[in-house]
């Protein structure tokens, strides 16, 4: 739908699902419209996704900036596209929810782009959690924390296009992976801190370059406390600049009463007849991008009239921990998790 980043990235690997087609990109900016357009052999490209949504297509895949995906989404779906949208699809969880019951009452698919899903070691943990090997999951800790890799561009560090800072940009990537592997409890109660420490300041260079610190106006670290309705509790922690050895930590552990499993390495620690064991779970070698395997799991779905594998159900419940952090920020106080 657009030709930013992520909508290259995203162009190079639905070229190759059989079957499918590009057929029009729209992007505000015509240059970059239009240099997509060549790139893919698109014929077709707009500067309003509205004239997109026109034309004759199936699927609509929005990767614009955060605050933008809300309208591309209700537009699309209001023409009777099915929809693919970047995360995070929204960011409140009201929004989620205008767009998730708007898809059903048209019956169209509408999925969060939250490719970690696919990634080898997501499905072997997901696999093995399944079948119950974790016994009962009572904690869990999350972080997507950097060093120093802050975006420059405004549509991540500027709020009225962003809607958040590493929060909404990689914590939301972490928070959806590790809620799937736990199942998606209901969250209930989160305590939160949501600052802005490093990033109006000079004092951790970043590494993508020079950003606007004046436009500048997200929070650059946050973390949470966040309680569960089946008495599960979990930290979430994630900064794009902090003092720590790791040029970025994306990662998590689930603590169940039987084992526990860390992400992404996929090992796991037991007690087995009062020996403690390790091991690490197998997980194929593949040439192939989770960013491929997402999107052919939405065409897949969209096909075969599948459920989507990342319905806005579960998508309302991460937002809704994100959105908690913030509230529990400004009101220095736990709140309730609302959606
Ligand atoms: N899944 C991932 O791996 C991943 C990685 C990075 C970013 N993202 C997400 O993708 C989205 C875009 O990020 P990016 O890095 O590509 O940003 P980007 O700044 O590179 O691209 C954004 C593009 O959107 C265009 N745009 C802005 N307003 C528009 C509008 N109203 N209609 C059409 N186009 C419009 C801009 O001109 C620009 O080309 C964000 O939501 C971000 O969170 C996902």
């Amino acid at each position: 739908m657009r030709a930013g980043s992520v909508g290259r990235n995203i162009s190079q690997h639905g070229k190759k699902i059989s079957g499918a087609e590009i057929i029009a990109v729209a992007d505000t900016d015509g240059k970059r419209a239009a240099d997509a357009a060549k790139e893919n052999g698109i014929h077709k490209y707009f500067t309003d996704y509205r004239d997109l949504v026109r034309e004759g297509i199936d699927v609509v895949d929005i990767c614009t900036p955060n605050r933008i995906h809300t309208g591309a989404v209700i537009s699309a779906l209001n023409a009777g596209k099915h929809v693919i949208c970047e995360k995070p699809l929204s960011v409140s969880t009201a929004e989620v929810r205008k767009m998730g019951e708007l898809a059903d009452k048209k019956k169209l698919k509408l999925m969060t782009a939250q490719h970690m899903r696919w990634m080898p070691s997501t499905t072997a943990i997901k696999k093995w959690a399944e079948t119950g090997t974790l016994g009962e999951v009572y904690h869990a800790r999350v972080r997507a924390f950097r060093r120093a890799f802050i975006p420059t561009a405004p549509g991540f560090i500027h709020g009225k296009l962003s809607g958040g800072g590493p929060c909404m940009d990689i914590g939301v990537h972490a928070l959806d992976t590790c809620l799937h592997v736990m199942g998606f409890p209901k969250p209930v109660r989160v305590t939160g801190v949501a600052k802005t420490i490093f990033a109006k300041g000079y004092t951790i260079p970043g590494m993508w370059g020079e950003w606007d610190r004046k436009l500048m106006d997200v929070e650059d670290f946050a973390a949470g406390f966040v309680h569960f309705d089946n008495g599960a509790t979990m930290t979430v922690e994630t900064a794009w600049l902090s003092h720590q050895e790791e040029s970025e930590d994306f990662s998590f552990r689930v603590y169940g009463t039987k084992a526990g499993v860390q992400w992404p390495t996929a090992k796991y620690s037991t007690v087995v007849n009062s020996v403690f064991a390790d091991g690490q779970l197998f997980m194929p070698k593949t040439d192939v991008w989770p960013h491929y395997e997402e999107i052919k799991a939405f065409y897949d779905c969209v096909t075969q009239n599948r459920p989507t594998p990342v319905p806005w159900t579960e998508t309302i419940k991460v937002i809704a921990i994100l959105e908690a952090i913030y509230r529990s920020s400004d009101k220095e106080r736990e709140v309730n998790v609302k959606f």
